[in-house]
């Protein structure tokens, strides 16, 4: 009896497994409702269009005038581009002066992997044991930052960079270490005590940054 029984019950346990691992083809983002860890809800099915799996933005230079850093970014992150909600990927374009820079920050949800199309740059991460990956990069090389860890980029060259950028995650998130730090009203003093840096050149970084404090 037991010989048949289980044959049975494996069966309609591959039944109900198959009922649960059914999935939506896609899930694009409802951006009137809230995002949370899981991502966006999904739009109703009937309002999605083939736009919403369409960005068109990356085909012009971003805009980096009076920017302190000269380079500017356009991301096709889930806010700007539905579609990818809940896939796990999202895109952004990188474009940078002469002596422009994106200073140390980390993706806290994202690995990150930039190609170079248009110029030199130098780019690097560091790992948590403090050692730093670093290499000028041209036309044509990829290079990728690990989840998490802090990275940077400059321009290496005396002209125009443009860079495609592809992250891990529909929603990468972005933690500016500069900012962190000087762009706040943390106070000046805690600043020193945290990070051994002193008091002048706090509050000159935070004159700079927008701080107070
Ligand atoms: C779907 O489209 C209808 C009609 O355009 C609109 O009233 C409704 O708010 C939309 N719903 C969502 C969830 O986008
Ligand atoms: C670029 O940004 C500057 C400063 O915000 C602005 O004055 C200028 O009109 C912008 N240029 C374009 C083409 O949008």
């Amino acid at each position: 009896m037991m010989r048949m029984i289980s044959p049975i019950i494996f069966i309609f346990s591959l039944l109900l497994f198959s009922c649960h691992a059914a999935v939506q083809d896609f899930c694009v983002a409802d951006l009137t409702a809230p995002d949370t860890p899981a991502g966006y809800a999904c739009k109703k099915a009937a309002n999605v269009t083939v736009d919403d799996f369409v960005f068109s933005g990356l085909g012009v230079a971003a805009n980096t005038t009076g920017t302190f850093n000269k380079a500017a970014v356009t991301p096709a992150f889930v806010a700007q581009f539905p579609g990818v909600n809940g896939l796990g990927f999202s895109f952004a374009r990188l474009d940078m002066e002469p002596g422009g820079v994106v200073p140390i920050h980390t993706h806290p949800g994202a690995s990150e992997a930039i190609l170079v199309l248009e110029g030199k740059i130098t780019a690097g991460f560091v790992s948590s044991a403090n050692t730093v990956y670093y290499k000028t990069l041209k036309k044509g090389d990829v290079f990728i930052f690990p989840q998490g860890l802090l990275h940077f980029q400059v321009n290496a060259g005396s002209t125009h960079v443009q860079v495609f950028v592809t992250f891990s995650s529909a929603n990468p998130g972005l933690q500016i270490l500069d900012l962190s730090l000087f762009s706040n009203d943390f106070p000046s003093e805690l600043v020193a005590a945290t990070s051994f840096l002193d008091i002048p050149q706090i509050k000159k970084l935070k004159a700079f940054f927008g701080g107070t404090g």
